[in-house]
């Protein structure tokens, strides 16, 4: 039996994800109005949605210098959009490295770089494919997760990039991760600016050293204003700020919720609670319990597999059957639960949108590709 497309939102099928078109296109072009006073650049994080139709209406906006992706599945597909593209984090594995070499031969492929045997490994791929592949040494600017420390460390593995055959040295890279969710703006700032000084710094001494570094790429939503205006960054990687969740909008970024999960109530077992068919399978609890939207007093106390329990305020009238939408605290690990946003505008269905890099991890890739189209 064939389902049809729905064209009204009380048609969607539950739990689905849902973008409110016209909202998503304020945030996209609120951001690509900041970045075209220049001279720094957008790369949009494509691995926030992982949908091609959001990443077309980002290029579209202007100001994007191509787009960045967290895994090669991702670039694969982002390939098909952009001609430019950075992986924003260190590939290693020979499989993955041939595949960055293959994509290397379509488009300018840049890749983070933080380690010896991950330059040999892109090196090695790019020999054996023929290929040119652009690497930005990985700085370490406090988040204490991948790359080597700002100075010397990162000035000798640039060397070692300029050495290495069918390796190009485009630059560097430091993502602040550990500054995006400070809620104080001035702290956010004050310490955006101590971690950007290593990251500058060392792009000068590249420069000094007769190194080329055109690329000096950082940043995320909650710092794209800070970190997007210090001299000598050339790009920021923002990602989140398209579709928006709610952790971002305590720390009080700019940008308006465009998405959320739609749920049916499926159950009110009492006067202060209901329960809602959208647990964790269908978004993250990471940052915290979704908020609520549109009901007035009403909050989600927990979530399982299946159920959202919701306390309710008094006198709510919300019954069996009844739609609830939630608004996740994390877009990215939400987005990658779900094949398909259903694209509305008020209560109409105006379209519907694949996620196609969805759950794009390596060993459904292969799976996928070799599917007849
Ligand atoms: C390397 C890197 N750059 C940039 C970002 C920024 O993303 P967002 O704007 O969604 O916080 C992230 C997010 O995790 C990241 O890992």
């Amino acid at each position: 039996m064939s389902r049809s497309v729905p064209t009204r939102v009380n048609e969607i099928p539950t739990p689905a994800l849902v973008v409110d078109r016209a909202a998503l296109d304020r945030n996209i072009a609120r951001m690509a109005a900041f970045f075209a006073a220049g001279p720094c650049r957008l790369r949009p994080h494509f691995k926030a949605h992982k949908t091609p139709e959001i990443a077309r209406r980002q290029l579209a906006a202007g100001s994007c210098s191509g787009l960045t992706c967290a895994t090669v599945g991702e670039a694969e597909i982002a390939a098909g959009l952009c001609d430019d593209i950075l992986l924003a984090n260190e590939i290693v594995a020979p499989e993955k490295c041939s595949r960055v070499a293959a994509l290397a031969k379509r488009v300018r492929m840049t890749t983070a770089v933080d380690s010896l045997a991950g330059l040999e490994a892109l090196s090695r791929a790019a020999r054996e494919n023929g290929a040119r592949i652009g690497v930005l040494v990985d700085l370490n600017v406090g988040q204490g997760r991948c790359g080597v420390e700002p100075g010397e460390a990162a000035l000798t593995l640039a060397r070692k990039a300029t050495e290495s055959e069918g390796i190009v040295l485009h630059g560097v890279m430091g993502y602040e991760g550990h500054l995006q969710p400070v809620r104080d703006r001035s702290e956010r700032e004050s310490r955006t600016r101590e971690a950007m000084q290593g990251l500058v710094r060392t792009a000068k001494q590249l420069r000094d050293a007769g190194l080329p570094c055109e690329i000096v790429s950082a940043g995320g939503t909650g710092t794209y204003d800070i970190s997007g205006r210090i001299d000598g960054i050339t790009e920021i990687q923002a990602g989140s700020y398209a579709l928006m969740d709610t952790d971002y909008s305590d720390v009080g970024v700019p940008f308006e919720p465009a998405f959320w999960v739609l749920g049916t109530v499926v159950s009110r077992p009492a006067r202060d609670r209901c329960v809602a068919d959208c647990g964790h399978k269908s978004m993250t609890k990471d940052h915290s319990l979704p908020a609520v939207r549109g009901i007035e007093g009403a909050t989600v106390t927990s979530l399982n597999d299946e159920h959202a329990t919701i306390a309710l305020p008094p006198g709510s009238t919300i019954t069996i059957g009844d739609r609830v939408e939630l608004l996740p605290s994390h877009v990215d690990p939400t987005i990658n639960l779900h094949d398909a946003f259903y694209v509305v505008d008020g209560q109409a269905v105006v379209d519907v949108w694949p996620i196609a890099a969805r759950g794009y991890l390596e060993h459904r890739t292969r799976t996928r590709m070799e599917e007849p189209a």
